[in-house]
């Protein structure tokens, strides 16, 4: 078992109607508050109007317009300037995971006296950032409970994964009934996201028996719950279990003491949303199984097994490949009954930039490192044969 050191500083506040707290919640961060939005889901919600009425007395300035695969320039650039001019005292990030990881960076380029990419791009550490507070739209990135932000530059084909723990949110209202209103594609693609957050931990060298049942339970709550949400998108219980899979998958909870894996899959898949701005989750259910084909060995095969056998619950009882190839196919054909696009090429993706794609990842995400080791050769193949 590995050393750690781990802390979350986030108070999570989680259930139907528990936006009530949020003046009380705001007030102790002080008067001026950024809020700040994506293309405008939160006002078909009727949250904004929620927002403005019980921060009355508040002053409120706006940042709308957040993209998915949010962008450093502008909406980075813009909330950091809007933070300065006006002596912000707190970030209030209304939405999915975008809009969270681009409020982080605004947060942290607030109180940087340089160019915000410095810290993105780990030229420079942050000292400190305003507070977050964040209301949920989306389950799927954990954004809520971790210190990431995921930020695209676009001119430069980067999409950067960026840690500094004074990014945690101060406080997660998680109201479940928020997302009854996603999308059948966007609920899909938050489950398959989380599924991965969660075998990117469960994926590795060494790991506890205590965490291998936290993924192991993790993984078949999301499939469950997923499948309900796509069935009935209000009921409750599911979307409220998918949200809470969620907020921990994340975290960094279930692999404590385990030893790092390296991400591979978020590594690849960074590149192809940077490249071809693709939703994120898809990217990931397309990479996963042919990144679990191209590491299949005798090193790794028993570790498919015990996934295989408590995940699935294919028969033990056989030869360790033909379960480990039964699991790989199994997760396949999840992400495929969800209807996620399984291929690529059915997300605008071709052949013409695989090459520089995986050159970029090999240059920039570490996945020599990895469990199981990628080159820009590896590399290449997966994305080749996600196609
Ligand atoms: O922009 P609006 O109008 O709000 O619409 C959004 C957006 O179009 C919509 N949406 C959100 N809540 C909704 C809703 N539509 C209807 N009803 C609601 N209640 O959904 C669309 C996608 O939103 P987005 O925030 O982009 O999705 P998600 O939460 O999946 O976030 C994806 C981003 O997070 C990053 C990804 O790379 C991607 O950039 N990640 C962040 C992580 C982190 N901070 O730890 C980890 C992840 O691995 C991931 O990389
Ligand atoms: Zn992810």
């Amino acid at each position: 078992m590995q050393n750690f050191d781990y802390q979350t500083p986030t108070r999570l506040i989680f259930g139907e109607g528990v936006i009530s707290k949020l003046p009380e919640v705001m007030k102790q961060f002080g008067k001026k508050i950024l809020l700040t939005y994506g293309g405008g889901s939160i006002k078909k919600l009727g949250l904004y109007d929620k927002v403005k009425e019980l921060l009355d007395g508040f002053e409120i300035f706006e940042l709308s317009g957040i993209q998915p695969n949010p962008k450093y320039d502008p909406s980075v650039l813009d909330g950091v300037k809007i933070c300065k001019e006006n002596n912000i005292d707190v970030i209030l990030a209304v939405g999915g995971g975008s809009v969270l990881d681009c409020s982080k960076a605004i947060a942290a380029g607030a109180l940087y006296d340089g160019d915000p990419w410095d810290l993105i791009s780990y030229k420079a550490v942050g000292k400190a950032s305003l507070p977050i507070v964040d209301i949920l739209t989306l389950a799927a990135t954990g954004s809520e409970y971790d210190p990431g932000a995921v930020i695209s530059r676009t001119e430069t084909n980067d999409k950067i994964g960026y840690m500094d723990n004074n990014n945690y949110p101060k406080v997660s209202i998680l109201d479940p009934t928020y997302t009854f209103t996603v999308s059948k594609k966007q609920t899909a693609a938050g489950c398959a996201d989380a599924m991965n957050h969660i075998m990117e931990q469960y994926f590795c060298q060494d790991s506890t028996l205590l965490n291998d049942g936290f993924c192991e339970a993790g993984l078949k709550s999301l499939m469950v719950n997923a499948r309900k949400c796509l069935e009935n998108p209000e009921d409750y219980t599911a979307r409220a279990e998918m949200m809470f899979d969620c907020t921990l998958g994340c975290n960094g909870i279930y692999s404590l003491g385990n030893s790092y894996s390296g991400w591979p899959c978020h590594g690849m898949e960074h590149a192809l949303s940077a490249y071809y701005d693709i939703t994120h989750g898809e990217g990931l259910a397309i990479i996963t199984p042919r990144w679990m084909k191209h590491i299949l060995n005798d090193k790794t095969v028993d570790r498919f097994v015990k996934y295989g056998v408590n995940v699935f619950g294919i028969n033990a009882d056989q030869d360790h490949f033909d379960i480990a190839n039964q699991a790989i196919d199994a997760t396949y054909k999840f992400f495929e009954s969800i209807n996620i696009p399984m291929h690529l090429r059915d997300v605008g993706i071709d052949e013409s930039r695989i090459g520089e794609m995986a050159h970029h990842v090999a240059e920039n995400e570490g996945l020599e490192n990895a469990w199981v080791p990628l080159t820009e050769k590896d590399i290449a193949e997966i994305l080749t044969d996600s196609l």
